[in-house]
């Protein structure tokens, strides 16, 4: 297993958000987590990628993470291309990795014309590919989406499930939240957050 998520309970004071969440990814596929606004998707990633903490229970990853948060955790001074140079060191990559990296989610993503333009001069949809990217650099197994393609053009949208797709061939577990029912096709299991548990 990629990644196994057992008992975790989470409350904001006397607020119970989650309740007995308890899931397995394997290799090789993608799921689906959906729920109303306020049911704890979010928290319940945060908790995966370890931003926060579980009151109880345990979350065990067998690899590489990546993880596009729901919003875009960008630095506004900088440009696109630092941000690519400054992942990779977190990363530890090569600078030729590095480079061919960046170079392939440029051009997948098409915004390689932005590459050296600051945050603060980028659209919205253009932020999220950036969002995105960064947490496809280093190639990890386990992907955890939180409403990846917010603001995506059409034919971004497109690529980005292409993308993903050849991820899961290549042996990747993804984790997407997601609010499209038109998205059900693409997805080998679907979770429902209800109540603080998945259904
Ligand atoms: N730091 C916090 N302090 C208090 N309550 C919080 C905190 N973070 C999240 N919450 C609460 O936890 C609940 C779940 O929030 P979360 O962001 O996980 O929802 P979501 O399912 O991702 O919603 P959306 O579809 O709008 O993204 C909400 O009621 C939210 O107000
Ligand atoms: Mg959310």
């Amino acid at each position: 297993m990629i990644l196994e998520v057992k008992n975790i309970e989470k409350a904001f004071g006397r607020k119970p958000v989650l309740k007995d969440i308890n899931f397995l990814l394997e290799p090789g596929s993608i799921t689906g987590i959906v729920g109303e606004n306020g049911s704890g998707k979010t928290v319940l990633m945060e908790i995966i990628v370890g931003v926060k903490k579980a009151q109880k229970g345990k979350v065990h990853i067998n690899g590489k993470l990546g993880y596009c948060p729901q919003k875009a955790m960008l630095f506004s001074h900088l440009t696109v291309k630092e941000h690519f140079d400054y992942f990779s060191i977190a990363y530890e990559l090569d600078k030729t990795q590095s480079k061919l990296r960046t170079e392939e989610l440029l051009d997948h993503f098409n915004f390689g014309k932005y590459k050296q333009e600051r945050i603060i001069n980028l659209s919205g949809g253009t932020q999220q590919k950036l969002n995105l990217s960064l947490a496809l650099l280093h190639q990890p197994n386990l992907l955890i989406l939180d409403e990846p393609y917010n603001g995506f053009d059409w034919e971004t949208y497109e690529r980005f499930w292409n993308y993903t797709t050849t991820l899961k061939n290549q042996g990747c577990a993804i984790l997407i939240v997601t609010h499209l029912l038109s998205e059900k096709v693409r997805l080998d299991r679907i979770y429902k957050l209800e109540n603080g548990i998945l259904v």
